[in-house]
């Protein structure tokens, strides 16, 4: 990589052009090393104050030579960086405005940038266009040239701080400069910069010094490093960082690191109160929010994070043929898993939860409600432990909550958050943002709740606390569970009942998960009713497997000759069956096994075996049974013989994506005949080829593609895939268990 990056750019590096560190310590040294380890064989000059450090380079075989005096070695070189404390950078700076010559460009490697930045604004008058600040995010704890380390920039961040006239030329090398050494290169502005640094490298270190500063003088003896083991030791570390470059961080950052350092006060005051009041559940819920916060950054860093999925781009591709066999469980109910975390965090008393969906989406509303103060522990091996804190225990949160992809996190918490005295902000990613919250936002008004959106109805949604909430009858004007769960929900918080008419059923989750919780919710006919002031009790809730995930083997195996496959532990509860009601009038072979029920809720093992599939005319009613399952509903059409038409499903086009274009796309791309109306699309079944398809980010989209190759001509190749894990994180892998060949190619970020 390093030596690509240097032959790639021929002249940025080249041999004629030198290189000169002034300040030979850990990290000009290490810069040095690292290009001669890429194979730079150019001239390289070291200057230091510091005879010892100069005779030492030469030694190491860092520099060529070196001296006192940067204007001796000026005339041989092309690229000049500052490797001296922050608080030299300036005379360096002026001395060099005077003797620079044409074509040279100077970078620094200071840890504040504001500080450096103005110290050369009042030396000369302005930042020169060949001045490229910045600071790579990388260090030891020792210091000297003797520590260079040709691999201290590897995989990590330089972060560039241009100015908005600084030569993108000199911007350039400089960005090739560290990039020869394996580093990636972020820009940020010189206020962004201090910002963060102040928090995540100057806070840090100022703690480690403070503590172990306070606890050594406490300790004469010096027992604390005796039988220092893991904490003391990991924590610390860095306290054996060079005393003068840190104090010359805190004396150039000062503001932003203050200001770090009381956010860190205020967080230490609440821990204090928590153990000094034996607050246990204050305290789980502050540190499974930070152990929580730190696997994500873990995982961020090595970008396996499942909240990163918008800079990650994962293709599937999933090879023509393959079986569908054997016995499986897929992820816990997406609806259900949701649920369980509103109303357990809400409950008086603890629940435990098991079965709980691991996916981005109902991952991003246990996020929330960690937030919003309430413990949770887990998951773990889908079991989360709910520490509720009733109704109105409820705590602003810090800032906006993120809900990623999640539509159904949104919309439900747009009723509850009507309900709590606080004002919060509910934002998305790029898809959530485009949905519309006008349906929730307008009866939500009705009832008394101050909510302000995006254009357009759209997110981010504002909701405004201490609002007085009075129960409405509502008729709904589509038929939405979220819709329908969000008022119930703002029922519970609003005076009087709450009436909900839907023009079809829908799912009922809510009204028997409220039900086993002890709230009650009653229904007649097509209305629901709750009234406010009622209380949920904690209990236990299992989960079972999502019908929507599911789905997509139910059609894998009754379009794949030979298919027998055992899905296990399913809900099947009625208003979530249309794709079984579809799929057996399409002639599947579909058969409930062993059919009992667990919290509330209708569970069996479904059988499913291959069949030829027909053409129907998909009844209107059980469209909104099937809501998310039209997808691979589409797919068993394609397999079936003759017109499969669908309509009244307006709806598909309002998902994560409009569903209807997306599969008509891919459907044309693998030559299946279609005819999109408004509201539906008819399909002929036939014989199809392979090809690259889009899912646009849509989960369902990506897994009912991977179900079409299993009777494609050729492979099928499915682009931006990574939000299957919003709903159906080992999907690939369980594919593949049953003898569907699809991988998953990570392409970066
Ligand atoms: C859901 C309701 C449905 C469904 C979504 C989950 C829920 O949305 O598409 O995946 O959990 O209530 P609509 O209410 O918009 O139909």
């Amino acid at each position: 990589m390093n030596e690509r990056a240097i032959s790639g750019a021929p002249g940025v590096l080249s041999e004629e052009s030198g290189i000169l560190v002034i300040g030979l310590g850990l990290i000009g040294g290490s810069l040095l090393a690292a290009l001669r380890a890429a194979g730079y064989a150019g001239r390289c000059y070291g200057v230091d104050l510091n005879p010892n450090e100069v005779a030492l380079g030469r030694r190491m075989g860092l520099i060529d030579d070196g001296g006192p005096d940067a204007a001796a070695f000026l005339p041989h070189v092309s690229l000049i960086v500052l490797a001296v404390p922050v608080m030299a950078i300036a005379p360096v700076m002026a001395q060099l405005s005077q003797l620079r010559r044409h074509g040279q460009v100077v970078t620094d490697v200071g840890s504040t940038k504001s500080a450096i930045r103005d110290q050369i604004r009042s030396a000369l008058g302005r930042v020169p266009s060949w001045l490229v600040l910045g600071h790579p995010i990388a260090g030891a704890e020792k210091s000297g040239v003797e520590a260079a380390n040709p691999t201290l920039y590897q995989r990590h961040r330089v972060i560039l701080t241009p100015e908005s006239d600084t030569d993108p030329q000199a911007l350039h090398r400089i960005e090739h400069l560290w990039q020869a050494c394996g580093a990636h290169i972020e820009r940020l502005t010189v206020e962004r910069h201090d910002e963060v640094l102040a928090r995540t490298s100057h806070l840090p270190h100022l703690l480690a010094f403070s503590l172990v500063d306070t606890l050594a003088r406490q300790d004469d003896r010096l027992d604390i490093f005796r039988y220092a083991a893991g904490g003391f030791r990991d924590f610390t570390r860095i306290a054996g960082s060079d005393p003068v470059m840190w104090r010359d961080i805190y004396l150039a950052n000062r503001e932003a690191v203050l200001q770090a350092l009381s956010e860190f006060e205020a967080g230490v005051s609440e821990l204090r109160a928590a153990v000094a009041g034996g607050d246990g559940d204050a305290m789980l819920g502050i540190f499974s929010r930070a152990s929580h916060a730190r696997h994500y950054f873990d995982r961020l860093l090595s970008q396996k994070s499942y909240q990163v999925m918008e800079t990650r781009n994962v293709v599937y591709r999933a090879s023509a043929g393959g079986q569908v066999r054997g016995t499986i469980r897929v992820p816990g109910d997406k609806s259900m898993s949701h649920r369980s975390i509103m109303l357990g965090a809400l409950a008086d008393g603890v629940t435990t939860v098991e079965g709980f969906l691991e996916g981005e989406d109902s991952l991003a509303t246990l996020q929330a409600f960690r937030e919003m103060g309430v413990a949770i522990e887990g998951p773990q091996a889908g079991r989360v432990v709910i520490h509720g804190v009733g109704l109105h225990g409820l705590k602003q949160p810090k800032g906006a909550l993120y809900l990623g992809n999640s539509g159904t996190s949104m919309r439900l918490f747009a009723g509850l958050m009507a309900g709590q005295a606080f004002d919060v902000t509910l934002t998305g990613d790029d898809s959530l943002n485009r949905r519309p919250m006008g349906r929730v936002a307008d009866p939500l008004r009705l009832m008394g709740a101050v909510i302000d959106t995006g254009e357009g109805g759209r997110p981010p949604l504002t909701v405004r606390g201490g609002q007085p909430l009075a129960g409405i009858d509502y008729d709904l004007p589509m038929a939405s569970a979220q819709v329908k769960s969000c008022l119930l929900l703002a029922g519970m918080y609003a005076t009087g009942e709450t009436h909900v008419r839907e023009p079809a059923p829908t799912r009922d989750h809510t009204e028997r998960m409220l039900t086993a919780f002890g709230y009650p919710v009653s229904r007649h006919d097509d209305v629901a009713h709750i009234a406010g002031g009622g209380s949920l009790t904690g209990g236990f809730i299992d989960v079972p497997a999502d019908i929507s995930s599911a789905a997509f083997f139910l059609v894998a195996a009754s379009i794949t000759p030979g298919a027998d496959l055992t899905l296990e532990h399913v809900g099947i509860n009625p208003t979530r069956i249309g794709v079984i009601n579809i799929l057996r009038e399409m002639g599947a072979s579909i058969e409930l096994l062993n059919e009992r029920g667990v919290s509330g809720e209708p569970v069996a093992d479904i059988r499913v075996r291959h069949a030829e599939l027909h053409g129907i005319d998909i009844p209107v009613d059980q469209v909104p049974l099937a809501i998310d399952e039209f997808p691979v509903l589409f797919i068993a059409a394609a397999n079936a013989s003759g017109t499969t038409r669908l309509r009244d499903a307006l709806e598909l086009r309002v998902k994560e994506s409009d569903r209807i274009k997306a599969m008509a796309d891919g459907l044309d791309v693998l030559g299946v005949v279609n005819t999109v109306v408004e509201d539906g699309i008819d399909i002929v079944g036939g014989r199809y080829h392979g090809g690259e398809v889009e899912s646009l980010g849509d989960h369902r989209i990506a897994m009912a593609f991977t179900v079409a190759a299993l009777r494609a001509e050729g492979d099928i190749t499915i682009r931006d895939c990574a939000n299957v894990a919003t709903s159906f994180p080992n999907f690939p892998a369980l594919a593949g268990e049953v003898g569907m060949q699809v991988e998953a190619v990570s392409e970066g970020a």
